[in-house]
């Protein structure tokens, strides 16, 4: 039932663009509008939303971090993100034109249940972004929003986490088309070249081969960093953790920003650091400020493993490697730039023997608290 692969989880990121594009299907008319008849809950409700809370754990709360950084800038609305199991027990702010939205996987997950729980005794409006049908977030959720990767059987999620950010991409795009013309045209274009993703997704993952090879020659590592900035911040956190579930090596992701302020102490020759560099057009030149976060570790004996667009020519004086991804707009990126590095901590997994479904202390779905 593997279809061939080794792995449950080299078969589901081979799987990533299908999950996808059917999590955008049916979502646009003719026209290009986008049209959520399924999500149980009414225009009029969802125009009185003045600030959205995302609560979720783990990969699926990094799919929230991505989408603040969407939301805010299609829509204006005030986002936030919380793990889940903080949220419930601080004393939130939100009340009735709150929108807060779970994400969750298994749709089981305790803490997240108990989270969105609290949102409804709360007075906020509630919405999860679910991949399964029928359980039990959705259930205890005023609105639903289905991610369709199909079943995820890899302890580690990877097809579920890109649908899981496209979700998040539809519904930013939806409340921006209920704010009215000039956003509503924006969303527009976004959502069309989002429907050119998954080929991009399915060309990046014929290019893996200088991973695996990395992934091979790097499993004796004992530590491994992560820097992104903006959504790339995300996409390393994320690179991060599959690094600690699968291969069970010291792996941190920091905001690249966040260097000079502590973690560059960290870098010692030969120290590896992947960094996920946004694409050339990114607005605040954030894209020469991941430049010279590259060139300063560089100097200081790092070994770059650099994420880039393709095209991106100024990252190459300072990259030990270079994993080229093809080029979008810098807020979809991150369906891209994760695929990478869910490869290299498979194969890096791998490498070491270890079991890549069923990773040590790990369940698919943390029914406790
Ligand atoms: C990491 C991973 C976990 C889950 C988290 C939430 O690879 O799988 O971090 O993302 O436990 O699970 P769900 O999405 O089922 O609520």
């Amino acid at each position: 039932e593997k279809g061939g692969w080794a792995t449950y989880m080299d078969k589901e990121i081979h799987e990533q663009p299908h999950a996808v594009a059917d999590t955008l299907l049916g979502r646009t008319d003719e026209s290009g509008r986008l049209v959520l008849d399924e999500i149980r809950t009414t225009e009029e409700r969802l125009r009185q939303v003045d600030r959205i809370t995302f609560v979720a754990c783990g990969t699926a709360a990094y799919a929230g971090m991505v989408a603040k950084y969407a939301i805010e800038h299609w829509t204006r609305i005030p986002v936030e993100v919380s793990l889940a199991h903080e949220f419930r027990y601080c004393d939130p702010i939100v009340d009735g034109n709150t929108l807060v939205v779970s994400i969750s996987q298994s749709g089981e997950t305790m803490d997240t249940l108990m989270a969105v729980k609290h949102a409804r005794e709360l007075g906020a409006m509630t919405l999860s972004i679910c991949n399964t049908h029928g359980s039990t977030i959705p259930r205890e959720s005023d609105a639903v929003l289905y991610t369709h990767a199909g079943p995820e059987i890899a302890v580690a999620s990877t097809k579920a986490f890109l649908a899981q950010i496209t979700a998040c991409y539809v519904l930013g795009l939806y409340l921006a088309q209920l704010r009215g013309e000039t956003y509503a045209d924006d969303a527009k274009a976004v959502m069309h070249e989002l429907q050119g993703i998954p080929e991009k997704i399915e060309e990046l993952l014929g290019r893996m081969d200088r991973v695996v090879e990395m992934a091979d020659f790097m499993a004796d590592s004992r530590a491994v960093l992560f820097l992104g900035r903006n959504v790339g911040y995300p996409v390393a956190l994320e690179g991060a953790l599959k690094l600690k579930e699968l291969a069970y090596i010291h792996a941190e992701g920091f905001a690249a920003g966040e260097l000079k302020h502590g973690p560059i102490a960290l870098i010692e020759p030969g120290q590896p650091v992947f960094v996920v560099v946004p694409g050339p057009d990114t607005p605040h030149d954030l894209h020469k400020k991941v430049v010279s976060n590259i060139q300063e570790i560089r100097a200081r004996g790092a070994r770059t493993l650099v994420i880039a667009h393709d095209g991106d020519e100024d990252v190459e004086p300072f990259a030990s490697e270079v994993i080229r991804i093809p080029q979008c707009s810098p807020m979809l990126a991150p369906l891209l730039a994760v695929v990478p590095l869910q490869v290299f901590a498979l194969h890096l997994a791998s490498a070491k023997g270890l079991d890549v479904d069923q990773p040590r202390n790990l369940a698919k779905s943390v029914t406790v608290e």
